[in-house]
Protein backbone atom coordinates (compact mmCIF):
# COMPACT_ATOMS: atom_id res chain seq x y z
CA UNK A 1 0.00 0.00 0.00
CA UNK A 2 2.83 2.04 0.53
CA UNK A 3 4.80 2.19 -2.83
CA UNK A 4 4.50 4.69 -6.03
CA UNK A 5 5.80 3.69 -8.91
CA UNK A 6 8.56 5.77 -10.92
CA UNK A 7 7.48 6.44 -14.55
CA UNK A 8 9.45 4.92 -16.78
CA UNK A 9 11.24 7.49 -19.32
CA UNK A 10 10.75 7.34 -22.63
CA UNK A 11 13.32 5.95 -24.76
CA UNK A 12 14.02 8.41 -27.51
CA UNK A 13 14.09 11.79 -26.16
CA UNK A 14 14.51 14.80 -28.39
CA UNK A 15 17.59 17.34 -27.43
CA UNK A 16 14.87 19.74 -26.13
CA UNK A 17 12.98 17.00 -24.36
CA UNK A 18 16.42 15.88 -22.65
CA UNK A 19 17.47 19.59 -21.64
CA UNK A 20 13.99 19.52 -20.10
CA UNK A 21 14.37 16.55 -18.08
CA UNK A 22 17.41 17.83 -16.50
CA UNK A 23 15.95 21.21 -15.68
CA UNK A 24 12.79 19.79 -13.93
CA UNK A 25 13.09 16.34 -14.15
CA UNK A 26 9.62 14.91 -14.08
CA UNK A 27 7.81 13.26 -16.84
CA UNK A 28 7.21 15.47 -19.41
CA UNK A 29 4.32 15.63 -21.60
CA UNK A 30 4.31 17.31 -24.89
CA UNK A 31 1.56 19.61 -25.34
CA UNK A 32 0.59 22.15 -28.15
CA UNK A 33 0.38 25.75 -27.38
CA UNK A 34 -1.05 28.74 -27.65
CA UNK A 35 -1.01 32.08 -24.86
CA UNK A 36 -2.07 34.90 -27.49
CA UNK A 37 -5.32 35.63 -25.26
CA UNK A 38 -4.84 37.84 -22.69
CA UNK A 39 -7.71 38.45 -20.04
CA UNK A 40 -7.63 38.14 -16.43
CA UNK A 41 -6.76 34.97 -14.63
CA UNK A 42 -8.85 35.18 -11.33
CA UNK A 43 -11.50 32.24 -12.06
CA UNK A 44 -14.85 33.97 -12.19
CA UNK A 45 -17.83 36.09 -10.19
CA UNK A 46 -18.46 33.46 -7.83
CA UNK A 47 -16.87 35.12 -5.37
CA UNK A 48 -17.94 38.69 -5.70
CA UNK A 49 -16.81 40.98 -2.83
CA UNK A 50 -19.69 41.15 -0.48
CA UNK A 51 -20.98 45.09 0.12
CA UNK A 52 -20.05 44.94 3.94
CA UNK A 53 -18.31 47.47 5.22
CA UNK A 54 -14.87 47.67 3.64
CA UNK A 55 -11.56 48.90 5.19
CA UNK A 56 -8.82 50.91 3.57
CA UNK A 57 -6.16 48.90 5.34
CA UNK A 58 -5.68 46.04 7.32
CA UNK A 59 -2.92 45.78 10.11
CA UNK A 60 -2.02 42.28 11.05
CA UNK A 61 1.24 39.96 12.57
CA UNK A 62 3.72 40.21 10.11
CA UNK A 63 3.09 36.62 7.83
CA UNK A 64 5.18 33.61 7.89
CA UNK A 65 5.00 31.50 4.17
CA UNK A 66 5.41 28.17 4.74
CA UNK A 67 6.72 26.80 1.58
CA UNK A 68 8.57 28.40 -0.13
CA UNK A 69 11.19 27.96 -3.33
CA UNK A 70 14.11 29.87 -3.87
CA UNK A 71 16.47 28.11 -6.35
CA UNK A 72 20.10 28.79 -5.84
CA UNK A 73 22.56 31.05 -7.61
CA UNK A 74 21.63 33.62 -9.86
CA UNK A 75 18.10 32.76 -9.76
CA UNK A 76 18.24 33.09 -5.74
CA UNK A 77 19.63 36.46 -6.00
CA UNK A 78 16.42 37.34 -7.79
CA UNK A 79 13.45 36.17 -6.10
CA UNK A 80 14.56 35.87 -2.31
CA UNK A 81 14.13 38.99 -1.44
CA UNK A 82 10.34 39.15 -2.93
CA UNK A 83 9.70 36.79 -0.06
CA UNK A 84 11.59 38.05 2.80
CA UNK A 85 10.08 41.65 2.33
CA UNK A 86 6.67 39.87 2.78
CA UNK A 87 7.51 37.50 5.51
CA UNK A 88 9.06 36.88 8.68
CA UNK A 89 9.69 33.89 7.99
CA UNK A 90 9.67 31.02 5.32
CA UNK A 91 10.17 27.19 5.34
CA UNK A 92 12.65 26.75 2.32
CA UNK A 93 11.78 23.66 -0.29
CA UNK A 94 15.04 21.69 -0.31
CA UNK A 95 14.58 20.52 -4.18
CA UNK A 96 18.01 21.88 -5.46
CA UNK A 97 19.90 20.18 -7.72
CA UNK A 98 21.29 18.16 -5.78
CA UNK A 99 18.86 18.38 -2.94
CA UNK A 100 19.61 19.49 0.51
CA UNK A 101 20.24 16.02 2.58
CA UNK A 102 22.56 16.84 4.94
CA UNK A 103 22.87 19.68 7.87
CA UNK A 104 26.10 21.07 6.08
CA UNK A 105 24.47 21.63 3.09
CA UNK A 106 21.45 23.25 4.85
CA UNK A 107 23.78 25.60 6.62
CA UNK A 108 25.38 26.61 3.24
CA UNK A 109 22.64 27.08 1.55
CA UNK A 110 21.24 29.12 4.52
CA UNK A 111 23.83 31.06 4.08
CA UNK A 112 23.27 31.71 0.43
CA UNK A 113 19.65 32.63 1.34
CA UNK A 114 20.57 35.24 4.00
CA UNK A 115 22.96 36.95 1.57
CA UNK A 116 20.27 37.38 -1.12
CA UNK A 117 18.23 39.31 0.83
CA UNK A 118 17.99 43.37 1.35
CA UNK A 119 20.32 44.25 3.80
CA UNK A 120 19.16 43.96 7.27
CA UNK A 121 15.95 42.47 6.64
CA UNK A 122 14.35 40.76 9.05
CA UNK A 123 13.88 37.90 7.46
CA UNK A 124 14.33 33.82 8.99
CA UNK A 125 14.96 30.92 6.37
CA UNK A 126 13.46 27.57 8.24
CA UNK A 127 15.44 24.92 6.23
CA UNK A 128 13.94 21.26 5.59
CA UNK A 129 15.83 18.30 4.87
CA UNK A 130 15.03 16.42 1.22
CA UNK A 131 14.43 13.14 2.29
CA UNK A 132 15.77 9.85 0.31
CA UNK A 133 15.60 6.25 0.07
CA UNK A 134 19.09 6.43 2.13
CA UNK A 135 19.21 9.33 4.60
CA UNK A 136 20.07 8.82 8.01
CA UNK A 137 18.06 9.36 11.17
CA UNK A 138 20.97 10.56 12.63
CA UNK A 139 21.62 13.19 10.14
CA UNK A 140 18.32 14.83 10.08
CA UNK A 141 17.51 14.00 14.36
CA UNK A 142 20.86 15.75 14.43
CA UNK A 143 20.00 18.51 12.44
CA UNK A 144 16.80 19.35 13.94
CA UNK A 145 18.44 19.71 16.96
CA UNK A 146 21.01 21.75 16.25
CA UNK A 147 18.09 23.74 15.03
CA UNK A 148 19.26 23.70 11.49
CA UNK A 149 16.63 21.86 10.05
CA UNK A 150 12.68 23.01 11.07
CA UNK A 151 11.37 19.83 9.11
CA UNK A 152 11.68 17.29 6.33
CA UNK A 153 10.73 17.24 2.72
CA UNK A 154 8.62 14.20 1.05
CA UNK A 155 9.01 13.85 -2.66
CA UNK A 156 8.11 10.61 -4.06
CA UNK A 157 10.33 10.17 -6.51
CA UNK A 158 9.39 11.60 -9.89
CA UNK A 159 6.69 13.64 -8.82
CA UNK A 160 7.90 17.20 -9.73
CA UNK A 161 10.55 19.57 -10.32
CA UNK A 162 14.11 18.24 -8.72
CA UNK A 163 12.25 15.13 -6.99
CA UNK A 164 14.36 12.27 -9.41
CA UNK A 165 16.09 11.64 -5.98
CA UNK A 166 12.87 11.40 -3.76
CA UNK A 167 11.56 8.25 -2.20
CA UNK A 168 10.57 5.66 -3.83
CA UNK A 169 8.08 3.88 -1.14
CA UNK A 170 7.69 5.20 2.35
CA UNK A 171 8.54 1.45 3.92
CA UNK A 172 11.98 2.57 3.18
CA UNK A 173 12.21 5.53 5.73
CA UNK A 174 10.32 3.73 8.15
CA UNK A 175 13.30 4.29 10.03
CA UNK A 176 13.73 8.02 9.82
CA UNK A 177 9.81 8.79 10.43
CA UNK A 178 9.79 6.83 13.60
CA UNK A 179 12.96 8.78 14.54
CA UNK A 180 10.88 12.53 13.49
CA UNK A 181 7.68 11.52 15.40
CA UNK A 182 10.14 10.51 18.34
CA UNK A 183 11.58 14.04 18.23
CA UNK A 184 8.96 16.00 17.35
CA UNK A 185 9.96 16.92 13.78
CA UNK A 186 7.49 17.99 11.22
CA UNK A 187 6.87 15.69 8.09
CA UNK A 188 6.01 17.86 5.11
CA UNK A 189 4.60 15.61 2.26
CA UNK A 190 3.87 16.58 -1.69
CA UNK A 191 1.00 14.74 -1.43
CA UNK A 192 0.56 12.90 -4.92
CA UNK A 193 0.75 9.39 -6.32
CA UNK A 194 3.08 9.15 -9.67
CA UNK A 195 1.22 5.77 -10.48
CA UNK A 196 1.31 6.13 -14.35
CA UNK A 197 -2.29 4.59 -14.00
CA UNK A 198 -3.38 7.53 -12.04
CA UNK A 199 -5.10 10.49 -13.77
CA UNK A 200 -3.09 13.58 -12.89
CA UNK A 201 -6.42 15.07 -11.57
CA UNK A 202 -6.76 12.21 -9.08
CA UNK A 203 -3.13 11.60 -8.03
CA UNK A 204 -3.84 13.89 -4.35
CA UNK A 205 -6.72 11.54 -3.61
CA UNK A 206 -5.37 8.74 -4.47
CA UNK A 207 -1.94 9.43 -2.35
CA UNK A 208 -4.33 10.07 1.00
CA UNK A 209 -6.06 6.72 0.13
CA UNK A 210 -2.77 4.82 -0.75
CA UNK A 211 0.25 6.52 0.98
CA UNK A 212 -1.11 9.56 3.82
CA UNK A 213 -3.37 7.34 5.75
CA UNK A 214 -1.74 4.15 6.42
CA UNK A 215 1.49 6.31 7.44
CA UNK A 216 -1.09 7.70 9.80
CA UNK A 217 -1.77 4.72 10.94
CA UNK A 218 1.49 3.54 11.59
CA UNK A 219 2.59 7.09 12.76
CA UNK A 220 0.20 8.21 15.10
CA UNK A 221 2.37 10.99 16.70
CA UNK A 222 4.17 12.14 13.44
CA UNK A 223 3.30 15.80 12.68
CA UNK A 224 2.43 15.84 9.20
CA UNK A 225 1.72 19.25 6.82
CA UNK A 226 0.04 18.47 3.68
CA UNK A 227 1.24 20.89 1.21
CA UNK A 228 -0.38 22.97 -1.11
CA UNK A 229 -3.71 21.31 -1.04
CA UNK A 230 -5.60 20.99 -4.16
CA UNK A 231 -8.65 18.91 -3.32
CA UNK A 232 -12.03 19.06 -1.45
CA UNK A 233 -10.90 15.20 -0.61
CA UNK A 234 -7.93 16.63 1.47
CA UNK A 235 -9.79 19.15 2.68
CA UNK A 236 -12.33 17.23 4.41
CA UNK A 237 -9.47 14.91 4.93
CA UNK A 238 -7.09 17.35 6.99
CA UNK A 239 -10.60 18.93 8.63
CA UNK A 240 -11.51 15.13 10.03
CA UNK A 241 -8.20 14.07 11.08
CA UNK A 242 -7.01 14.76 14.68
CA UNK A 243 -4.36 17.50 15.50
CA UNK A 244 -0.96 16.17 13.92
CA UNK A 245 -2.54 16.61 10.61
CA UNK A 246 -2.52 20.31 9.09
CA UNK A 247 -2.29 21.29 4.83
CA UNK A 248 -0.57 24.98 3.94
CA UNK A 249 -3.27 26.42 0.93
CA UNK A 250 -1.41 28.35 -2.09
CA UNK A 251 -2.87 31.76 -2.99
CA UNK A 252 -3.34 30.54 -6.58
CA UNK A 253 -5.05 27.27 -5.88
CA UNK A 254 -7.45 30.16 -4.35
CA UNK A 255 -7.93 32.16 -6.97
CA UNK A 256 -7.66 29.84 -10.32
CA UNK A 257 -9.13 26.85 -11.59
CA UNK A 258 -8.15 24.49 -14.55
CA UNK A 259 -10.64 26.61 -16.88
CA UNK A 260 -8.12 29.30 -16.02
CA UNK A 261 -5.13 27.52 -17.23
CA UNK A 262 -6.62 25.82 -20.10
CA UNK A 263 -10.03 27.96 -21.61
CA UNK A 264 -8.60 29.57 -24.88
CA UNK A 265 -4.93 28.67 -24.70
CA UNK A 266 -2.55 27.09 -22.83
CA UNK A 267 -1.42 29.33 -20.33
CA UNK A 268 1.90 27.85 -18.95
CA UNK A 269 2.60 30.66 -16.14
CA UNK A 270 -0.35 29.01 -14.74
CA UNK A 271 1.33 25.43 -14.27
CA UNK A 272 1.59 24.12 -11.20
CA UNK A 273 1.79 20.51 -9.63
CA UNK A 274 -0.47 19.83 -7.94
CA UNK A 275 -2.38 20.66 -10.95
CA UNK A 276 -4.85 23.15 -10.69
CA UNK A 277 -8.30 21.14 -10.32
CA UNK A 278 -12.38 21.85 -11.36
CA UNK A 279 -14.20 24.92 -9.65
CA UNK A 280 -15.99 22.74 -7.12
CA UNK A 281 -11.97 22.17 -5.51
CA UNK A 282 -11.32 26.08 -5.15
CA UNK A 283 -14.29 26.81 -3.83
CA UNK A 284 -13.69 23.83 -0.86
CA UNK A 285 -9.84 25.27 -0.91
CA UNK A 286 -11.65 28.96 -0.54
CA UNK A 287 -14.26 27.68 2.35
CA UNK A 288 -11.30 26.04 4.24
CA UNK A 289 -8.97 28.91 4.12
CA UNK A 290 -10.99 31.66 5.64
CA UNK A 291 -12.93 28.97 8.03
CA UNK A 292 -10.58 30.00 10.80
CA UNK A 293 -9.74 25.97 11.53
CA UNK A 294 -6.08 26.32 12.43
CA UNK A 295 -5.65 23.42 10.33
CA UNK A 296 -5.68 25.03 7.52
CA UNK A 297 -2.73 27.98 6.98
CA UNK A 298 -0.32 29.82 4.61
CA UNK A 299 2.07 28.35 2.14
CA UNK A 300 2.37 29.87 -1.21
CA UNK A 301 4.93 27.37 -2.99
CA UNK A 302 6.16 30.02 -4.63
CA UNK A 303 8.10 28.09 -7.21
CA UNK A 304 9.91 30.77 -10.16
CA UNK A 305 11.17 29.23 -13.47
CA UNK A 306 13.11 31.63 -16.14
CA UNK A 307 10.37 32.34 -18.72
CA UNK A 308 11.88 30.17 -21.62
CA UNK A 309 11.47 26.56 -19.55
CA UNK A 310 7.72 27.60 -18.94
CA UNK A 311 7.00 28.82 -22.62
CA UNK A 312 8.30 25.66 -24.23
CA UNK A 313 6.94 22.40 -25.58
CA UNK A 314 7.43 20.86 -22.24
CA UNK A 315 6.96 23.52 -19.90
CA UNK A 316 8.37 23.39 -15.99
CA UNK A 317 5.39 23.42 -13.36
CA UNK A 318 5.05 26.22 -10.80
CA UNK A 319 3.71 29.78 -10.33
CA UNK A 320 6.17 33.00 -8.39
CA UNK A 321 3.70 34.32 -6.66
CA UNK A 322 6.20 35.79 -4.21
CA UNK A 323 6.00 39.15 -5.75
CA UNK A 324 2.03 39.71 -4.74
CA UNK A 325 1.61 36.36 -2.33
CA UNK A 326 0.02 38.65 0.78
CA UNK A 327 -2.26 40.74 -1.65
CA UNK A 328 -3.52 37.80 -3.26
CA UNK A 329 -4.58 36.02 -0.50
CA UNK A 330 -6.18 38.77 1.23
CA UNK A 331 -8.31 39.56 -2.51
CA UNK A 332 -9.67 35.99 -1.73
CA UNK A 333 -10.33 36.97 2.23
CA UNK A 334 -11.46 40.75 1.62
CA UNK A 335 -13.75 38.75 -1.73
CA UNK A 336 -15.12 36.16 1.18
CA UNK A 337 -16.09 38.55 3.73
CA UNK A 338 -12.99 36.88 6.16
CA UNK A 339 -10.28 39.94 6.65
CA UNK A 340 -11.32 38.80 10.42
CA UNK A 341 -9.65 36.09 9.75
CA UNK A 342 -6.79 36.65 7.61
CA UNK A 343 -4.43 37.12 10.58
CA UNK A 344 -4.79 33.74 11.68
CA UNK A 345 -4.69 31.90 8.26
CA UNK A 346 -1.64 34.24 7.19
CA UNK A 347 0.57 34.72 10.70
CA UNK A 348 -1.10 32.19 14.01
CA UNK A 349 -1.72 29.05 12.68
CA UNK A 350 1.11 27.95 11.31
CA UNK A 351 3.21 28.97 14.17
CA UNK A 352 1.15 27.20 16.50
CA UNK A 353 1.45 24.25 14.33
CA UNK A 354 5.60 24.32 14.50
CA UNK A 355 5.14 25.27 18.20
CA UNK A 356 6.88 29.14 17.31
CA UNK A 357 6.39 32.15 18.86
CA UNK A 358 4.01 34.91 16.91
CA UNK A 359 5.90 37.65 15.33
CA UNK A 360 5.05 40.40 16.78
CA UNK A 361 5.90 43.08 14.35
CA UNK A 362 3.07 44.73 12.16
CA UNK A 363 2.06 44.64 8.41
CA UNK A 364 -0.28 46.94 6.93
CA UNK A 365 -1.98 45.76 3.77
CA UNK A 366 -3.51 49.38 2.05
CA UNK A 367 -6.63 48.84 -0.39
CA UNK A 368 -4.41 50.46 -2.93
CA UNK A 369 -4.02 49.88 -6.55
CA UNK A 370 -0.67 48.22 -8.12
CA UNK A 371 0.14 47.15 -11.49
CA UNK A 372 2.16 44.05 -11.35
CA UNK A 373 5.18 43.79 -13.75
CA UNK A 374 5.07 41.83 -16.95
CA UNK A 375 8.18 40.04 -15.86
CA UNK A 376 10.72 39.68 -13.07
CA UNK A 377 14.24 40.26 -14.59
CA UNK A 378 18.13 40.29 -13.94
CA UNK A 379 20.78 40.27 -16.97
CA UNK A 380 19.29 37.72 -19.27
CA UNK A 381 17.32 35.67 -16.66
CA UNK A 382 14.07 36.70 -16.65
CA UNK A 383 10.42 34.89 -14.44
CA UNK A 384 7.01 36.04 -15.05
CA UNK A 385 5.13 36.18 -11.72
CA UNK A 386 1.57 35.40 -10.67
CA UNK A 387 -0.75 38.43 -11.94
CA UNK A 388 1.81 39.17 -14.50
CA UNK A 389 0.60 43.40 -16.02
CA UNK A 390 -2.69 43.06 -13.74
CA UNK A 391 -3.39 45.44 -11.29
CA UNK A 392 -4.08 44.23 -8.13
CA UNK A 393 -7.05 45.85 -5.52
CA UNK A 394 -4.25 45.51 -2.46
CA UNK A 395 -0.91 46.67 -1.66
CA UNK A 396 1.57 45.42 0.93
CA UNK A 397 2.92 48.69 2.36
CA UNK A 398 6.50 48.70 1.73
CA UNK A 399 8.74 48.60 4.89
CA UNK A 400 11.94 49.78 4.67
CA UNK A 401 14.67 47.55 5.81
CA UNK A 402 15.97 48.89 9.06
CA UNK A 403 19.38 49.89 8.53
O1 LIG B 1 4.53 23.61 -9.17
C1 LIG B 1 5.43 23.14 -8.50
N1 LIG B 1 6.70 23.63 -8.57
N2 LIG B 1 5.17 22.11 -7.72
C2 LIG B 1 6.13 21.45 -7.08
O2 LIG B 1 5.83 20.50 -6.42
C3 LIG B 1 7.55 21.85 -7.21
C4 LIG B 1 7.69 23.23 -7.63
C5 LIG B 1 9.07 23.51 -8.15
O3 LIG B 1 10.05 23.28 -7.45
O4 LIG B 1 9.18 24.01 -9.28
ZN1 LIG C 1 6.54 23.30 -3.60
Amino acid sequence: AYSWSSPSLPSVLSGAVRIRYRMCQYLPVNRPMNDQNPGSIHAGAAAAEQATPSPSSLVIRRPDDWHVHLRDGDELRLVADYTARQFARAIIMPNLSPPVTTIAAARSYRERILAAVAPNRRFTPLMTAYLTDEISADEIAGGFEEGVFAACKLYPANVTTNSAAGVTDVARIHGVLERMQRVGMPLLVHGEVVDSDVDIFDREAVFIDRVLSPMMRDFPDLKIVLDHITTEQAVQFVSDAGPNLAATITAHHLEINRNAMLVGGIRPHLFCLPVVKRERHRLALRRAAVSGNPKFFLGTDTAPHAIETKETACGCAGIFSAPVALESYVRTFAEEGALDRFQAFASESGPRFYELPLNEERVRLARREQQVPAVVASGPLRIVPFHAGESMQWTLEEQAPES
